[in-house]
Protein backbone atom coordinates (compact mmCIF):
# COMPACT_ATOMS: atom_id res chain seq x y z
CA UNK A 1 0.00 0.00 0.00
CA UNK A 2 1.31 3.36 -0.44
CA UNK A 3 -0.05 6.49 1.26
CA UNK A 4 0.81 10.00 0.70
CA UNK A 5 1.09 12.77 3.16
CA UNK A 6 0.37 16.47 1.49
CA UNK A 7 -0.54 19.44 2.78
CA UNK A 8 0.04 23.06 3.26
CA UNK A 9 4.02 24.27 4.38
CA UNK A 10 4.36 23.50 8.17
CA UNK A 11 1.30 21.92 8.83
CA UNK A 12 2.55 18.98 10.04
CA UNK A 13 3.61 16.30 7.55
CA UNK A 14 6.78 15.09 8.19
CA UNK A 15 5.56 14.48 11.91
CA UNK A 16 2.32 12.32 10.68
CA UNK A 17 4.65 10.56 8.22
CA UNK A 18 7.66 9.75 10.44
CA UNK A 19 5.09 8.28 12.93
CA UNK A 20 3.10 6.48 10.80
CA UNK A 21 6.17 4.73 9.45
CA UNK A 22 7.49 3.57 12.79
CA UNK A 23 3.71 2.83 13.95
CA UNK A 24 3.21 0.66 10.74
CA UNK A 25 6.52 -1.18 10.93
CA UNK A 26 6.14 -1.76 14.76
CA UNK A 27 2.91 -4.39 13.33
CA UNK A 28 5.14 -5.96 11.46
CA UNK A 29 4.57 -4.24 7.65
CA UNK A 30 7.81 -3.86 6.06
CA UNK A 31 8.17 0.14 5.29
CA UNK A 32 9.78 2.53 2.88
CA UNK A 33 9.16 6.31 3.69
CA UNK A 34 9.98 8.19 1.23
CA UNK A 35 11.17 11.88 1.67
CA UNK A 36 9.77 13.67 -1.17
CA UNK A 37 10.42 17.24 0.44
CA UNK A 38 14.04 19.12 -0.19
CA UNK A 39 14.57 19.98 3.33
CA UNK A 40 14.88 16.26 3.41
CA UNK A 41 14.22 16.35 7.70
CA UNK A 42 12.02 12.99 7.66
CA UNK A 43 15.06 10.58 8.70
CA UNK A 44 15.40 12.32 11.62
CA UNK A 45 12.05 12.53 12.71
CA UNK A 46 12.29 9.08 12.41
CA UNK A 47 14.81 8.17 14.70
CA UNK A 48 18.21 8.07 12.55
CA UNK A 49 20.90 9.90 13.75
CA UNK A 50 21.97 12.76 11.67
CA UNK A 51 25.33 11.60 10.88
CA UNK A 52 24.00 8.33 9.43
CA UNK A 53 21.14 10.19 7.28
CA UNK A 54 23.95 12.06 5.83
CA UNK A 55 26.13 9.50 4.23
CA UNK A 56 22.81 8.48 2.63
CA UNK A 57 22.77 8.87 -1.34
CA UNK A 58 19.95 11.86 -2.31
CA UNK A 59 18.16 10.14 -5.35
CA UNK A 60 17.47 13.27 -7.38
CA UNK A 61 21.42 14.42 -7.12
CA UNK A 62 22.20 11.13 -9.25
CA UNK A 63 21.42 13.10 -12.30
CA UNK A 64 23.21 11.02 -14.59
CA UNK A 65 21.59 8.12 -13.20
CA UNK A 66 18.05 9.51 -13.32
CA UNK A 67 18.31 10.29 -17.07
CA UNK A 68 20.02 6.83 -17.73
CA UNK A 69 16.58 5.54 -16.25
CA UNK A 70 13.93 8.02 -17.54
CA UNK A 71 15.08 9.29 -20.74
CA UNK A 72 15.13 7.84 -24.28
CA UNK A 73 18.60 8.80 -26.72
CA UNK A 74 16.31 10.59 -28.56
CA UNK A 75 14.89 12.34 -25.69
CA UNK A 76 11.64 11.16 -24.76
CA UNK A 77 10.83 9.80 -21.41
CA UNK A 78 10.80 6.29 -20.30
CA UNK A 79 7.08 5.77 -19.51
CA UNK A 80 8.00 2.55 -16.61
CA UNK A 81 11.40 3.73 -15.59
CA UNK A 82 13.09 0.70 -13.65
CA UNK A 83 12.51 1.29 -9.77
CA UNK A 84 12.49 -2.06 -8.41
CA UNK A 85 16.08 -1.71 -7.34
CA UNK A 86 15.79 2.01 -5.67
CA UNK A 87 15.18 0.96 -2.37
CA UNK A 88 17.94 -1.40 -2.20
CA UNK A 89 20.39 1.07 -3.70
CA UNK A 90 19.81 4.15 -2.01
CA UNK A 91 17.82 3.61 1.00
CA UNK A 92 18.89 4.06 4.60
CA UNK A 93 17.76 2.04 7.73
CA UNK A 94 16.34 3.44 10.59
CA UNK A 95 14.09 2.02 13.74
CA UNK A 96 11.15 -0.57 13.57
CA UNK A 97 11.73 -2.00 10.44
CA UNK A 98 11.86 1.75 8.68
CA UNK A 99 13.69 2.29 5.26
CA UNK A 100 14.27 5.80 4.16
CA UNK A 101 14.62 7.50 0.66
CA UNK A 102 15.91 10.62 0.62
CA UNK A 103 14.48 12.06 -2.92
CA UNK A 104 15.82 15.41 -2.42
CA UNK A 105 15.19 18.83 -4.84
CA UNK A 106 13.32 18.88 -7.86
CA UNK A 107 15.24 21.55 -9.69
CA UNK A 108 13.13 24.10 -11.71
CA UNK A 109 13.61 25.86 -15.11
CA UNK A 110 17.28 26.97 -15.85
CA UNK A 111 19.66 24.29 -17.22
CA UNK A 112 17.41 21.22 -17.09
CA UNK A 113 14.03 20.09 -17.38
CA UNK A 114 12.16 18.88 -14.39
CA UNK A 115 10.31 15.85 -16.15
CA UNK A 116 13.37 13.33 -15.69
CA UNK A 117 12.75 13.37 -11.26
CA UNK A 118 8.46 13.79 -11.54
CA UNK A 119 9.05 11.23 -14.02
CA UNK A 120 10.70 9.04 -11.82
CA UNK A 121 8.39 10.14 -8.49
CA UNK A 122 5.59 9.06 -10.54
CA UNK A 123 7.23 5.74 -11.89
CA UNK A 124 8.23 5.26 -8.18
CA UNK A 125 4.76 5.45 -7.30
CA UNK A 126 3.00 3.90 -9.34
CA UNK A 127 5.32 0.93 -10.79
CA UNK A 128 6.62 0.42 -7.13
CA UNK A 129 5.85 -3.58 -6.81
CA UNK A 130 4.34 -3.87 -2.80
CA UNK A 131 3.90 -7.43 -1.74
CA UNK A 132 0.54 -7.36 0.82
CA UNK A 133 3.25 -6.68 4.27
CA UNK A 134 4.71 -3.30 2.36
CA UNK A 135 3.65 -0.22 2.80
CA UNK A 136 5.29 3.26 1.07
CA UNK A 137 4.68 6.31 3.52
CA UNK A 138 5.85 9.61 0.94
CA UNK A 139 6.39 12.15 3.09
CA UNK A 140 5.79 15.05 0.40
CA UNK A 141 6.94 18.76 -0.62
CA UNK A 142 4.36 21.30 0.46
CA UNK A 143 2.18 22.77 -1.89
CA UNK A 144 -0.12 21.87 -4.95
CA UNK A 145 2.67 21.24 -7.37
CA UNK A 146 2.95 17.63 -7.09
CA UNK A 147 -0.24 16.76 -7.69
CA UNK A 148 -1.11 19.01 -10.61
CA UNK A 149 2.09 16.90 -12.34
CA UNK A 150 0.21 13.40 -11.12
CA UNK A 151 3.01 12.79 -9.17
CA UNK A 152 0.26 11.30 -6.77
CA UNK A 153 -2.04 9.33 -9.21
CA UNK A 154 -0.66 5.70 -8.04
CA UNK A 155 -1.11 5.63 -4.85
CA UNK A 156 -3.93 4.52 -2.48
CA UNK A 157 -4.16 7.07 0.26
CA UNK A 158 -3.57 10.35 0.21
CA UNK A 159 -3.37 12.12 3.90
CA UNK A 160 -4.12 15.84 3.62
CA UNK A 161 -2.72 17.31 6.83
CA UNK A 162 -4.88 20.63 8.00
CA UNK A 163 -4.44 22.92 10.77
CA UNK A 164 -7.34 24.86 11.96
CA UNK A 165 -6.89 28.12 9.55
CA UNK A 166 -8.33 29.45 6.80
CA UNK A 167 -5.01 29.33 4.65
CA UNK A 168 -4.17 25.82 5.48
CA UNK A 169 -7.76 24.56 4.41
CA UNK A 170 -7.71 26.74 0.98
CA UNK A 171 -4.48 24.53 -0.18
CA UNK A 172 -6.05 21.42 1.17
CA UNK A 173 -9.64 21.63 -0.25
CA UNK A 174 -7.68 22.63 -4.14
CA UNK A 175 -5.45 19.67 -3.16
CA UNK A 176 -8.87 17.62 -3.07
CA UNK A 177 -10.23 18.90 -6.05
CA UNK A 178 -6.60 18.29 -8.06
CA UNK A 179 -6.72 14.54 -6.46
CA UNK A 180 -10.88 14.15 -8.12
CA UNK A 181 -9.69 15.05 -11.33
CA UNK A 182 -6.31 12.96 -11.37
CA UNK A 183 -8.67 9.55 -9.58
CA UNK A 184 -7.41 9.26 -6.33
CA UNK A 185 -8.96 5.93 -4.73
CA UNK A 186 -8.63 7.87 -1.14
CA UNK A 187 -8.27 11.36 0.10
CA UNK A 188 -8.75 11.64 3.96
CA UNK A 189 -8.38 14.79 6.12
CA UNK A 190 -6.51 14.85 9.03
CA UNK A 191 -6.67 17.68 11.61
CA UNK A 192 -3.46 18.77 12.80
CA UNK A 193 -2.53 20.69 16.31
CA UNK A 194 -6.15 20.58 17.10
CA UNK A 195 -6.67 22.88 20.61
CA UNK A 196 -10.28 22.56 21.06
CA UNK A 197 -13.59 20.57 19.39
CA UNK A 198 -14.64 23.81 17.55
CA UNK A 199 -11.69 23.60 15.58
CA UNK A 200 -12.50 20.26 14.27
CA UNK A 201 -15.85 21.28 13.90
CA UNK A 202 -14.12 24.55 12.18
CA UNK A 203 -12.57 22.51 9.18
CA UNK A 204 -15.43 19.56 8.91
CA UNK A 205 -17.76 23.45 7.98
CA UNK A 206 -15.07 24.28 5.78
CA UNK A 207 -14.49 20.87 3.79
CA UNK A 208 -18.35 19.96 4.12
CA UNK A 209 -17.40 16.61 5.51
CA UNK A 210 -15.93 14.58 8.11
CA UNK A 211 -12.72 14.61 9.12
CA UNK A 212 -10.85 10.56 9.23
CA UNK A 213 -9.07 11.75 11.99
CA UNK A 214 -7.30 14.64 14.67
CA UNK A 215 -4.32 15.30 16.38
CA UNK A 216 -3.88 17.68 19.28
CA UNK A 217 -1.99 20.73 19.77
CA UNK A 218 1.32 19.27 22.18
CA UNK A 219 4.01 21.06 23.36
CA UNK A 220 6.22 17.39 23.11
CA UNK A 221 6.00 18.00 19.33
CA UNK A 222 7.66 20.86 18.95
CA UNK A 223 10.52 19.72 21.59
CA UNK A 224 11.06 16.77 19.86
CA UNK A 225 11.57 19.06 16.58
CA UNK A 226 14.03 21.24 18.52
CA UNK A 227 16.06 18.95 19.98
CA UNK A 228 16.46 16.92 16.21
CA UNK A 229 14.97 13.73 17.73
CA UNK A 230 12.16 10.91 17.23
CA UNK A 231 8.74 11.77 18.70
CA UNK A 232 8.29 8.38 18.93
CA UNK A 233 10.85 8.31 21.46
CA UNK A 234 11.38 11.55 22.94
CA UNK A 235 7.86 11.39 24.51
CA UNK A 236 6.46 8.16 23.52
CA UNK A 237 3.37 8.63 25.97
CA UNK A 238 2.48 12.25 24.81
CA UNK A 239 -1.12 13.22 23.60
CA UNK A 240 -0.03 13.51 19.88
CA UNK A 241 1.76 10.13 19.94
CA UNK A 242 -1.22 8.70 21.46
CA UNK A 243 -3.73 10.18 18.73
CA UNK A 244 -1.00 9.23 15.60
CA UNK A 245 -0.88 5.73 17.05
CA UNK A 246 -4.85 5.59 16.58
CA UNK A 247 -4.45 7.09 13.31
CA UNK A 248 -2.39 3.81 12.73
CA UNK A 249 -4.60 1.88 13.88
CA UNK A 250 -7.60 3.46 11.78
CA UNK A 251 -5.68 3.17 8.52
CA UNK A 252 -4.87 -0.68 9.76
CA UNK A 253 -8.56 -1.36 10.29
CA UNK A 254 -9.88 0.28 6.86
CA UNK A 255 -7.40 -0.02 4.57
CA UNK A 256 -4.91 -2.79 5.41
CA UNK A 257 -6.90 -5.44 6.36
CA UNK A 258 -9.44 -5.18 3.34
CA UNK A 259 -8.83 -8.06 0.16
N1 LIG B 1 0.49 18.40 16.96
C1 LIG B 1 1.42 19.36 17.04
N2 LIG B 1 1.52 20.11 18.17
C2 LIG B 1 2.45 21.10 18.28
N3 LIG B 1 3.32 21.40 17.32
C3 LIG B 1 3.28 20.69 16.18
C4 LIG B 1 2.33 19.63 15.98
N4 LIG B 1 2.55 19.08 14.75
C5 LIG B 1 3.58 19.76 14.21
N5 LIG B 1 4.03 20.73 15.06
C6 LIG B 1 5.12 21.68 14.82
O1 LIG B 1 4.86 22.39 13.62
C7 LIG B 1 6.05 22.57 12.87
C8 LIG B 1 5.89 21.95 11.49
O2 LIG B 1 5.75 20.52 11.61
P1 LIG B 1 6.27 19.55 10.47
O3 LIG B 1 7.70 19.82 10.18
O4 LIG B 1 5.86 18.18 10.81
O5 LIG B 1 5.38 20.12 9.27
P2 LIG B 1 5.56 19.95 7.69
O6 LIG B 1 4.20 20.04 7.12
O7 LIG B 1 6.35 18.74 7.39
O8 LIG B 1 6.41 21.24 7.33
P3 LIG B 1 7.16 21.57 5.94
O9 LIG B 1 6.09 21.97 4.96
O10 LIG B 1 8.08 22.70 6.30
O11 LIG B 1 7.88 20.32 5.53
C9 LIG B 1 7.18 21.95 13.69
O12 LIG B 1 7.79 22.96 14.47
C10 LIG B 1 6.47 20.97 14.60
O13 LIG B 1 7.14 20.78 15.80
MG1 LIG C 1 8.11 18.49 6.28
Amino acid sequence: MKIVVVGKGGVGKTTIAAALARFLGRDGFSVVAVDADPSLNLASAIGIPRDVADKAPILFDEEEFIKSRTLLPNGFLVLNPKVDDIVDRFGVKGPDNVTVLKLGEVRKGGTRCLCPEYAFLRALLSHLVLGRRDVVVIDMVAGLEPMSRGAVRGVDLVLCVVEPSIKALDVALKMEKLSRDIGVKNFRYVVNKVRSSGDVEFVEKNINSEVFHWIPFDEAVFEADYNGVSLLDYKPLSPAVKALSELKNKIVAQFLHRK
